[in-house]
């Protein structure tokens, strides 16, 4: 696998219209710092765009250097993060922690949100508590309880290991024989090989109900009250559409627009994604969701061929408008707006 490297895609990004934030003049403008995330699609250069917009200072915080406690000192707020890949994710949840949680500093996304960025558990346990139509999940960090457990499962079943994005680590499990050939190893000794070289599947299964569906995962993209979303078809011969660079721009079906309008209001999060396949028998399923997720390009909805969001309003009606932003962009608005000036609000708390 190629090394990832910061990526600066700033010259490319004034296609977008500039989003600009109405700044109460009682709150003080913070001292922000922007931490850098890998790979050729960055969010990092979508904040700095947006802060320097709003005329609110912002600098390059390098979190991952051995001083990163004594550069946090001047920072107020902290906006980013990293990569997926585990060892990044360690670091960033356990940083974040001691940001948010013992220095009091406001950041996006939140700790608690970097916990659920490429947390299948969490999202499986979180769908079970607030009843989201979340796949039908069965997780087991005990070997004897996965064995009974997959007595009483219908095949085929999908299996999913923690972190992975993508569809990496996705499989089907046809029979009860292939199921029981991964909970031995997956509880053995080295634990189950995987496709991360330097990771293993150790001690843990995630099993789901198989969804025969209609052969897409649509992603639906909450930021405040604009919703985007396409759709990620899965290749002949496959049952897994995400990673596999398919997508399809058209309207999204109004009942996914509503689950996910709902997780969002229940996920304390500006930005969302929720996605869902859409099963054979009429209902939708949710996979995943996620706080955190790459944006390849300006587009994340396209109705008719044309680029825009769906706009709801207090009546929680929606009407499609054409525009064009970077939804990064939208999510920090949501974030200072809905998450950061309401802690100055005094004798006021925010749900
Ligand atoms: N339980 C399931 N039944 C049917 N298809 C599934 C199921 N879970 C996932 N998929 C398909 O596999 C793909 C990858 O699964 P997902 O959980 O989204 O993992 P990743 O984090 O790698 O994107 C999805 O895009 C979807 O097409
Ligand atoms: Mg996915």
């Amino acid at each position: 696998m190629p090394i990832e490297k910061y990526t600066n895609d700033r010259s490319n990004l004034d296609e977008a219209q500039r989003i600009l934030i109405d700044w109460p003049p009682e709150i003080k403008m913070p001292n922000v710092g922007i931490v850098q995330d890998i790979g050729a699609f960055p969010s990092w250069t979508k904040h700095v765009r947006f802060c320097e917009n709003n005329s609110i200072p912002c600098v390059v915080y390098s979190i991952r250097d051995h001083d990163w406690l004594e550069k946090a000192e001047e920072f107020d707020v902290i906006i980013g993060f990293t990569s997926c890949s585990s060892y990044d994710l360690d670091e960033i949840r356990y940083k974040y922690f001691i940001l948010e949680t013992v220095l009091k500093k406001a950041c996006y996304p939140s700790f608690q949100n970097m916990l659920l960025y490429e947390n299948k558990f969490l999202e499986a346990e979180l769908s079970r508590i607030y009843n989201f139509p979340y796949i039908t999940t069965y997780v087991s960090f005990d070997k004897k309880d996965a064995h009974s457990l997959i007595t009483n499962l219908e095949f085929p079943i999908v299996s999913k290991i923690v972190p992975s994005s993508g569809s990496l680590g996705v499989e089907l499990i046809r029979t009860p024989e292939e199921a029981k050939k991964l909970i031995r190893q997956a509880f053995s000794q080295n634990g189950r090989k995987i496709h991360i070289v330097y990771a293993r599947q150790k001690n843990y299964i995630y099993f789901q109900e198989y969804i025969p569906n209609d052969g897409y995962d649509i992603r639906v993209i909450v930021v405040g009250n604009f919703v985007f979303g396409f759709y990620r078809k899965a290749p002949k011969g496959d049952f897994r559409a995400s990673g596999m660079h398919l997508e399809e721009m058209r309207s999204l079906p109004d009942e996914a627009i509503k689950i996910a309008r709902n997780v969002y209001k229940k996920i304390n999060s500006p930005l969302l994604a929720v996605d869902m396949v859409h099963g054979l028998d009429g209902n939708f399923y949710i996979n995943e969701f996620s706080p955190i997720f790459e944006m390849s390009t300006l587009n994340q909805l396209k109705v008719d061929g044309v680029s825009g969001a769906y706009v709801f309003d207090k009546n929680e009606e929606y009407q499609f408008f054409e525009c064009k932003y970077w939804v990064h962009e939208l999510a920090l608005k949501e974030f200072f707006q809905n998450h950061y000036f309401p802690k100055f609000t005094i004798g006021e708390k925010k749900e």
